[in-house]
């Protein structure tokens, strides 16, 4: 059987990319693919239980131990849920990956991305997404479509998002094969366009 196929969805909080992952499923099952939605931080089970810490624990959390349990997710994530999938021939679909470790972490907290980028590797077997799309969206748009109700990584700041965007748009940099960028500021159905345009090539 062809293996399928992993496509990750990335970006800063607000910038859309959920709606985006939703139309793309809608897309590729009405072209009578197999489609495996997942997530991360968080898709089911013990994944669920770290994305609570991650997202609403309240007491004090290193940076270093913020992107272990960002990993030990991702590990669960790939053994359990991409790479059974990809196997059977389906197309998985993931909110969030590696990247964002990099975008956030490295970028973001200013941890050491070298050592994310080895630690990510361990966390993944290897296995590199075919496709990654980054909606890339200024700062002030994606903070005022995250809203007043923000969860502990959304609370982080102005710069800090900065921050994490430069990192997306130099990653996208350092690997434009795998890594596009999409113009996130646009409408929904132009967004949509433009990634189905994208996945078609793939
Ligand atoms: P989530 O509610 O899934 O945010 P979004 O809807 O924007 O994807 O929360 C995930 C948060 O965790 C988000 O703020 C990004 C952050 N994150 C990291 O900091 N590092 C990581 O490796 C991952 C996967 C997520």
């Amino acid at each position: 059987m062809q293996k399928g196929k992993f496509i990750t969805f990335e970006g800063a909080d607000g910038c859309g990319k959920t709606t985006q992952l939703l139309l793309l499923r809608d897309y590729l099952i009405n072209k009578g693919y197999e489609v495996v939605l997942t997530r991360e931080p968080g898709a089911k089970g013990l994944g669920e239980r770290i994305r609570d810490i991650l997202l609403n624990y309240d007491g004090e959390v290193s940076d270093r131990c913020e992107s272990f349990l960002f990993l030990a997710d991702r590990a669960q994530n790939i053994d359990t849920i991409v790479i059974p999938a990809i196997e059977q021939g389906k197309i998985v679909l993931c909110d969030r990956h590696t990247d964002s470790t990099v975008a956030y972490q490295g970028y973001g907290r200013g941890l050491d991305v070298e050592q994310i980028n080895m630690l990510n590797n361990l966390a993944t077997k290897g296995l590199k997404p075919d496709l990654t799309l980054v909606f890339d969206v200024d700062v002030r748009t994606s903070m005022k479509r995250v809203g007043t109700s923000k969860d502990r990584m959304e609370s982080a700041g102005m710069e800090f998002f900065n921050r994490v965007r430069n990192g997306y748009l130099e990653l996208a940099k350092l690997e434009p094969e795998r890594i596009k960028v999409v113009d996130a500021t646009k409408s929904i159905e132009e967004v949509h366009e433009c990634v189905v345009e994208i996945a078609d090539r793939l």
